[in-house]
């Protein structure tokens, strides 16, 4: 049986790294890998038309991670990262069976977390799907038995995200419900488990002030991509190609307003 990672052209020098995400919160991981890597093709995709995929069922969300795969492997992608900890805890494991591209992947940083936790307590903000995965709770066994970690599910948060409502007062008041438990525990350290709330950064650091730590994994999953990398680019191969499921007008005000700078955001075949 052919495999789709057999279909790699002979143009593969130039080939990018696919990142991907249920909506635009994997550019906060793009971001990582585009400083670390400055002189990579970059290729991204957000599924926002079936976002968000913490409310989705798991084959659902193992077939859009499949669809998505295949066609970056389609376009020559040398490497895959998975910018979704909710794509990685159900699909990550099916597409390391299926593709022999390297495959990176985000999780919630709770390892740095309880590694620098003065209180041995603290929270983990993420979608509902993350946090009850069995993937989350390795990490709690592996690297932090000794710390409590008040599990926070954030509903509602990706869709204002998606929507580019980063300082709303309906993401200011869904953020003070959501962080009222970690901070009554006494959590000196919250992980941003879930690509979309690196964007809420500073508005959370407003709301919980200078004496605790923010911790994401996008640079971690930056240094693995590098690691991974099956061959570098020649020099001068940077860009960035944009895809979207959703409206690509959006979409396109959306991604360059959070990626820093004016790009078009093309529309995903509509057969992936
Ligand atoms: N950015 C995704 C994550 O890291 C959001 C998940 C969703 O769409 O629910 O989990």
């Amino acid at each position: 049986m052919s495999r789709p990672d057999d279909s790699v052209d002979s143009s593969a020098s130039a080939a990018p790294i696919a990142v991907f995400d249920s909506g635009v919160g994997g550019l906060s991981v793009l971001r990582a890998i585009r400083d670390r890597l400055p002189n990579e093709p970059l290729l991204y995709v957000a599924d926002s038309g079936n976002a968000p995929y913490g409310n989705r069922d798991l084959d659902f969300i193992v077939d859009r991670s499949m669809a998505i795969a295949t066609w970056m492997v389609e376009r020559g992608a040398k490497e895959i990262v998975v910018a979704c900890n909710t794509a990685t805890v159900v699909a990550v494991a099916t597409l390391r069976e299926r593709f022999n591209v390297p495959i990176v992947a985000v999780e919630p940083a709770i390892k740095p977390a309880a590694e620098g936790s003065q209180n041995h307590v603290i929270g983990v903000l993420a979608t509902s799907r993350t946090l009850e995965s069995p993937a989350v709770d390795r990490l709690r066994r592996q690297y932090a038995a000794n710390t409590e970690i008040v599990l926070q599910p954030c509903p509602g948060l990706v869709e204002e995200i998606e929507q580019g409502r980063i300082d709303s007062a309906e993401t200011t008041a869904l953020l003070e419900r959501y962080l009222a438990a970690p901070l009554a525990a006494g959590a000196d350290h919250l992980v941003l488990g879930c690509t979309h709330y690196v964007f809420l950064r500073e508005r959370i650091r407003e709301m919980v002030g200078p004496g605790i730590t923010l911790v994401d994994s996008g640079d971690a999953v930056a240094r693995q991509t590098a690691r991974r990398l099956p061959y570098a680019a020649p020099t001068g191969s940077a860009r960035e190609e944009f895809y979207t499921t959703g409206d690509v007008r959006e979409a396109t005000a959306l991604v360059s307003s959070l990626w820093g700078a004016p790009v078009h955001v093309h529309a995903l075949p509509s057969t992936v």
